[in-house]
């Protein structure tokens, strides 16, 4: 087996997880971490014994990277993935796949004529009370989906938005609540009804109005092919970062995701169908546990030469998802 070298591009709070999952698979090495904070990227040399850059472009001709994991604000998701798949790199990218639909096309055009694949971080896809949902519909284990609903009931406050120069900004957030917290349960929706027919959505911007350009709170009805609806609220307003919540309905039972432990409602009983593994190495216990899951699942469709299942044509329903809703909530339509 031969060895993929691999660097990381943004060293704030989402890339410990990918540097400690990187590290943990063998015949993978973390060569080279990437920030214009040289005092992140310094620290995160030192920790992980790499190469440390401010200029991503330098790994565009660095032969010795294979991989490039994506760590970076949202609007830089789309220009930095279309160069490095360009250069023949493989790109992993954190969620969103991109600000806007048009940005998030051009990736997935430089996928196809890369010889790197292109992947996309929605970590929860991989959690087992996920796939335990996603099995039962496909299987018809208790006969058709009727129904679903999601609720995300999180908390970020004023020093959340005015710390960082690109949250709570349009231009280089994308948005709000909808593509950078519930983005993960939208995609979730998405994966397990299929095809969307119809949305109807409405955000606005309920507390944080005078920080933020953009919604903290949003809502919708999200109708499928199969005659599937699904509801959705979702909010960054709650004073605590609550366990997402989820139920889908079936003709011959429910399933109930309550506080990351899954349980069956069945002929008048409930059962625990499926329960969480928690790791304090893992981050904060709402973003999910599957990062290291997702990170290996990728590495292994590289060495195998296998396409990822999670790419840029799966990783972009989700932002379709979340634009439907802007274009509702703006249009009332
Ligand atoms: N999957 C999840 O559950 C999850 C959780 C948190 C964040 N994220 C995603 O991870 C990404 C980063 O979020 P974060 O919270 O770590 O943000 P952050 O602001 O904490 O970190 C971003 C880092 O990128 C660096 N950076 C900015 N411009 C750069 C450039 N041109 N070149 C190199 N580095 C640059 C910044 O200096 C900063 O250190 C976002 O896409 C976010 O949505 C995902």
């Amino acid at each position: 087996m031969t060895t993929l070298g691999a660097a990381i591009i943004g060293c704030g709070a989402i890339y410990p997880l990918h540097a400690k999952a990187i590290s943990a698979i063998t015949d993978v090495n973390l060569l080279t971490v990437v920030d214009i904070d040289v005092d992140k990227a310094k620290q995160a040399g030192i920790e992980y014994a790499c190469h440390v850059t401010d200029d991503y472009r330098e790994i565009l001709n660095d032969n010795h990277i294979d991989v490039v994991h994506l760590c970076t604000p949202h609007y830089l998701h789309a220009e930095m993935a279309v160069e490095l798949l360009h250069a023949g790199k493989h790109v992993l990218t954190e969620k969103p796949i991109a600000v806007d639909l048009p940005s998030a096309k051009l990736m997935l055009d430089a996928a196809v004529k890369s010889s790197g694949q292109l992947g996309v971080v929605f970590q929860n896809r991989y959690n087992d009370a996920s796939i335990y949902i996603k099995k039962t519909i496909d299987s018809g284990a208790l006969g058709k989906l009727l129904c679903m609903k999601g609720i995300v009931t999180w908390h970020r406050n004023e020093s959340y938005y005015r710390d960082s120069n690109w949250r709570g900004r349009w231009s280089t957030e994308g948005g709000g609540v909808l593509i950078n917290q519930t983005i993960h349960s939208l995609d979730l929706l998405q994966w397990f009804g299929g095809e969307i027919t119809s949305v109807k959505g409405s955000v606005t911007t309920d507390v944080l109005d005078d920080v933020i350009e953009v919604e903290d709170t949003a809502h919708a009805c999200i109708d499928f092919a199969n005659n599937v609806r699904g509801l959705f609220y979702g909010t960054n307003t709650y004073l605590e970062n609550s366990p997402v919540e989820l139920e889908l309905v079936f003709e011959e039972g429910t399933l109930t995701l309550r506080r990351d432990y899954l349980y069956l409602w069945k002929d008048g009983k409930e059962s625990l169908v499926c329960q969480p593994i928690f790791s304090p190495t893992e981050g904060k216990s709402y973003w999910g546990t599957g990062h290291k899951r997702l990170i290996e699942d990728f590495y292994d469709h590289i060495f195998s030469g296998r396409k990822f299942w999670l790419d840029g044509s799966e990783g972009i329903k989700a932002l379709e998802l979340v634009k439907a809703i802007y274009s509702s909530s703006q249009r009332n339509k």
